[in-house]
């Protein structure tokens, strides 16, 4: 698979059943319904990117602006099919969401990581090594108190600042 030829573009409501089948087949991330993917394509489209090469859906990022904290980027879910992996597609994706600068630019992105998900930790270690930024880790959602033993604890990476 040719880097190359990855299309990265915003999405649109007629690819959230495409987004929905590729975060199905991806183990490590939580399973969503067909209508959360359908409205971050939509609604969240701005603040999301969809990755394809020939048509095929190969990578998305859901992200979206919190909304007390407009200048804080949330990514939400990255996903990247295991065949597209390795070539430095989910980096890219990050990038295009940080240039797009709308509504205004991104002064940090917030995610929440669980502790074995190595990729993940290495993706935003990535982001913020190259934009000379830090990430600040710190627990957010314990596997005791919010998810009642049945998820494993997430911890918040917010990294930044990022300058305009
Ligand atoms: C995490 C994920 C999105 C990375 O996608 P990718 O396109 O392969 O990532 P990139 O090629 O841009 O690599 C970014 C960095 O992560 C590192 N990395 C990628 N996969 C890795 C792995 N399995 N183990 C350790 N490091 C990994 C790369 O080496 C690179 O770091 P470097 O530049 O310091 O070497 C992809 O593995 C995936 O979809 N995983 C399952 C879903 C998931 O866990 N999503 C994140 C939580 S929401």
């Amino acid at each position: 698979m040719d880097i190359a030829s990855v299309v990265l573009r915003k999405p649109e409501a007629e690819d959230g059943f495409f987004v929905n089948k590729l975060i199905s087949e991806i183990p490590e991330l939580d399973s969503n319904s067909c209508y959360c993917n359908l409205l971050q394509c939509s609604h969240f489209s701005d603040t999301s990117v969809l990755a394809e090469i020939e048509g095929e859906v190969v990578g998305f990022i859901s992200g979206y602006r919190k909304p007390n904290d407009s200048d804080v980027l949330f990514v939400w879910q990255v996903a990247v099919a295991q065949k597209a992996r390795g070539m430095g597609l989910a980096s890219k994706m990050l990038q295009q969401l940080l240039q797009r600068k709308v509504p205004s630019p991104v002064s940090h992105i917030e995610t929440t990581i669980t502790d074995d998900n190595e990729a993940s930790w290495a993706l935003f270690n990535r982001l913020a090594r190259d934009a000379n930024a830090t990430l600040v880790r710190s627990l957010i959602f314990d596997r005791c108190d919010h998810f009642n033993e049945q998820h494993d604890s997430e911890f918040l990476a917010r990294i930044g600042p990022f300058l305009p």
